[in-house]
């Protein structure tokens, strides 16, 4: 009946037209960079879970990010690989402690970078577990106030955001109130909301040696299965005082972030994981995809979804294509 007088490809008829009619477009500051920081001076070494990624010690840390910001990148996340762990996860609210010295010297040295810190306790806890255990599982209400401590020391170091990870129940209500209370109210929290119990995790637990030594993080994490109950988790971390939400995974989640999107419309943000990059990586290197023009593709699909902001390791890459680098 429409046809012939629609014709869907007539608006496909040149690179121009198309152009012209796009809906979603990538841009460098979509994108937030993960970076891992280790001790040690002078280090810069590939990640084999990621290839292409990085292990820095802080001052090839501090040159990496003048280069990532000179793409257009607006921020970069940091996690880190502390000298010792115990426990308690000690290293992780020390105002001494790796992600803290860090931020720091980019603060001391990089203009016009926004710097978040993942909040959790996974990679300084001897354990790996994202908190505090008492008989065999992580005690939810023990940790909240390391993860507050843990935020304080973030935010005292200069970090511009604080973004948890642990998925502990009232934890950003916890770190709201210590924030708060310690002057720093202005600093907003981006709260991984809906964080799956996903394999996708697996390159980055080896990047940042935070595999759990027992058991798994189901107790904690989401079930894969579960999409309202994303939304009762994104809804309780907005009353709590979240000021962004993360859904993670992303691609095999693209519609958790719809929904969130739809649902709540407040700035969102998607994190494209370890398993995700090193999959599209994998392909590319045999040959079997064109990587380039597959990771766009996802990164695209991602935002179309609904994300604001895109956490990827792909950001210096994308940034650059972006730019005709
Ligand atoms: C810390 C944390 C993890 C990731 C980000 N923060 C690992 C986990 O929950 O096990 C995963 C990121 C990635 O896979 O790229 N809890």
């Amino acid at each position: 009946m429409y046809f012939p007088n629609t014709r869907m490809r007539r608006l496909r008829k040149n690179g121009l037209i198309r152009e012209m009619v796009r809906e979603t477009r990538l841009s460098p500051s979509d994108f937030i960079y993960p970076m891992f920081v280790c001790p040690g001076d002078g280090i810069r070494e590939e990640i084999s879970s990621l290839p292409g990624t990085y292990h820095f010690s802080v001052d090839q840390l501090v040159a990496e990010v003048k280069q990532v910001q000179a793409l257009g990148i607006l921020g970069v996340i940091l996690f880190g690989l502390p000298e010792s762990k115990d426990e308690l996860g000690s290293q992780g609210y020390d105002d001494q402690g790796i992600v803290q010295r860090a931020i720091r010297a980019i603060k001391d040295e990089v203009r016009d970078i926004l710097v978040l810190t993942d909040v959790c306790l996974c990679e300084y806890t001897s354990h790996g577990h994202c908190g505090v255990i008492k008989d065999g599982d992580v005690d939810n209400d023990a940790t909240l106030e390391l993860l507050a401590e843990q935020s304080l020391s973030h935010a005292r170091a200069g970090a511009d955001i604080v973004a948890p990870s642990d998925m502990m129940d009232g934890r950003v209500a916890a770190i709201r109130e210590k924030l708060d209370q310690n002057g720093h109210q202005d600093i907003p929290i981006l709260s991984y909301a809906a964080k799956y119990a996903s394999a996708f995790y697996g390159p980055f637990r080896e990047a940042a040696d935070s595999t759990p030594q027992f058991g798994d993080r189901k107790s904690y994490q989401m079930d894969p299965a579960n999409g309202d109950e994303a939304l009762r988790e994104v809804e309780q971390d907005l009353a709590e005082g979240a000021d962004m939400v993360m859904v993670k995974p992303a691609l095999p989640y693209l519609d958790i972030i719809y929904r969130v999107k739809a649902e709540f419309g407040v700035p969102l943000a998607a994190y494209n994981v370890s398993g995700e990059y090193a999959m599209i990586q994998a392909a590319a290197e045999n040959g079997w995809v064109d990587g380039e023009k597959v990771m766009m593709e996802a990164l695209l699909s991602i935002k179309r979804a609904g994300a604001d902001v895109i956490l990827t390791y792909f950001a210096p890459k994308a940034a650059a294509t972006l730019q005709g680098l």
